[in-house]
């Protein structure tokens, strides 16, 4: 993607966004640019650039040189006849995106993924958390809920994470590396995962294996109109989009599946509905809520987070490999517990976690947010202000607005490993993968990621095992359906490694 997404060669970090009465005053007040054209006609072409023919990127760069504005009216997909009002103001650079984080400015009902919505029948009938705005008092009940479940499951992380995932994908690596030259990373990670999140949310992992292929498929119905190029392999575009961008994927498909996943968590979180049951919830609601922020919000994020960091890691080079190996194995040595990590090691590792935020930043791994104006107000982007109405809907593309250039200067568009170190930690509030900055913390009143630490900290431990366990490590990247296809080509295994004998 092009880093000419603001004109401006000004490295303005966040100087006007403290002042904000001046820039109010000198800010001139415009038109948005842009329109949503012909009803029913323009939408879809839209959708059709966006899919098919610009890609998401070139599509927003595209209006952006057009208008010579970050803000715009555009319309975004699905459109007809998925959504009825596709037509929505997009916010695309770092000083407006943060408009979709401010709860007295916009409403975030119904727009988690957007101006369509999947049916309830996918979720027990329930509107679950990430659909409920603040205002619904449902919203807090489900997010304390979600809470109170991360926060007694604290503890259990970094063991689960070491024996769910670290070992069975070190072990699974090195002999399909062994077998047949090769091991498809992106597979093996949506396999582990799921029993990794068992382990960590409940202390047990799903006895029954192939859980999460019903995931995917009820993951796919959902997402389905925001995905594109899946099947053109092997049926023309157009029939790809009518068939996903059109009309609801049928939700019966899921159904059976759905069954499956939901006695699991009926069994493997019955500690956690109990919790919730005394909370004011139904075992039944609760239940649904428990489903979804493990299998959409928690595995459908990591099975993009991971592979992405696999990408950078790999595309980086073996001499950020050598500073990440040392930077675990002396913090190990120093602050671990029997040559393992915890928690004291991690925050000694400052290149891993200014990895993880890079990673996050130019790669967020939910690309889309949504609002609904509140009120009308004034919307200011570093150039101009402009007049938003009440109902209107705003809308970010996080990897335009976190790669802004007025921000993060002339390596805006790279990835910088140490970007977030020594006083790079003033541009951490920029980071801004959770729908709010990093800086900040989910509450009962905002819509931030209820799992943004846990996010973290896996992120981080991931980053820390792979280097406890290897020097360095090729990869080949190509696309999938969720984020990126990795497929790791060879490992050099540490030779010098703190680590104990559960490795071997
Ligand atoms: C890599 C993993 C994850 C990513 C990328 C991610 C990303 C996000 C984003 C972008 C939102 C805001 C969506 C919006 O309203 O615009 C969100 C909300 C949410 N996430 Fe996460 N998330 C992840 C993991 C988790 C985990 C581990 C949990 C565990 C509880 C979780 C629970 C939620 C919930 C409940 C909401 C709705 C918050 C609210 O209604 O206030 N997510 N997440």
């Amino acid at each position: 993607m092009s880093s000419k997404v603001l004109p401006s060669s000004i490295h303005e970090t966040n100087f006007e966004q403290n002042d904000e009465s001046s820039s109010v005053r000198l800010l001139p007040l415009k038109e948005i640019p842009g329109s949503y054209g012909i009803p029913f006609i323009t939408p879809i072409k839209d959708r059709l650039d966006f899919y098919y023919f610009k890609g998401r990127n070139g599509f927003f760069q595209s209006k952006i040189d057009s208008y010579g504005s970050t803000v715009f009216r555009t319309n975004v997909p699905p459109g007809p006849f998925m959504a009825s009002h596709p037509g929505v103001i997009a916010v695309l650079d770092a000083k407006s995106f943060p408009v979709l984080f401010d709860m007295t400015k916009v409403e975030k009902k119904d727009v988690f993924t957007g101006t369509y919505m999947p049916t309830t029948k996918l979720t027990g009938g329930y509107r679950v958390c990430s659909y409920l705005d603040p205002t619904e008092p449902k919203h807090a009940q489900i997010k304390q809920f979600l809470f109170n479940l991360l926060a007694s499951r604290k503890d259990a992380v970094i063991p689960a994470f070491h024996s769910a995932y670290a070992i069975p994908l070190f072990s699974s690596l090195e002999s399909n590396i062994a077998s047949s030259g090769s091991a498809d990373f992106t597979s093996l990670n949506d396999t582990i995962a799921f029993d990794f999140l068992g382990e960590a949310y409940f202390g047990s992992r799903p006895s029954k294996t192939g859980l999460q292929s019903k995931i995917t498929t009820w993951l796919a119905i959902q997402l389905a109109p925001l995905l594109s190029n899946i099947i053109t392999k092997f049926i023309p575009w157009p029939i790809e989009d009518l068939l996903f961008h059109t009309f609801p994927l049928p939700s019966i498909v899921a159904k059976p599946g759905y069954k499956q996943l939901y006695a699991y968590f009926q069994t493997a979180g019955s500690g956690a509905l109990d919790a919730a049951v005394k909370l004011g919830l139904s075992r039944d609601e609760a239940c649904h809520n428990l489903l979804f922020a493990t299998c959409f919000n928690t595995y459908g994020g990591l099975k993009i987070l991971f592979p992405s960091i696999v990408t950078w890691l790999a595309q980086t080079g073996p001499a950020l490999h050598a500073r990440l190996a040392s930077e675990a194995r002396a913090a190990v040595e120093q602050a671990g517990d029997n040559g393992r990590v915890t928690l004291a090691a991690l925050d000694k590792m400052y290149l891993n976690k200014s990895v993880v935020y890079e990673t996050l930043r130019i790669d967020p791994p939910v690309q889309f947010q949504y609002g609904h104006a509140r009120t009308d107000f004034v919307l200011e982007s570093h150039d101009a202000s402009f007049q938003v109405r009440k109902g209107e809907m705003l809308f970010g593309y996080q990897p335009i607005a976190t790669r802004d250039a007025r921000v993060f200067g002339a390596t805006a568009d790279k990835f910088v490993p140490d970007r977030f170190l020594g006083e790079g930690a003033k541009l951490v509030p920029y980071v801004w993968w959770s729908n709010g900055p990093e800086t900040e913390s989910p509450t009962l009143a905002n819509k931030q990621c209820a799992g943004k630490d846990f996010v973290v900290l896996v992120a981080r431990l991931f980053v820390a095992e792979l280097f406890l366990q290897y020097d360095s490590f090729t990869a080949k990247v190509g696309t999938s359906p969720l984020g990126t296809q990795v497929t790791i080509t060879s490992v050099t295994k540490a030779e010098d490694k703190v680590v104990g004998p559960s490795y071997n």
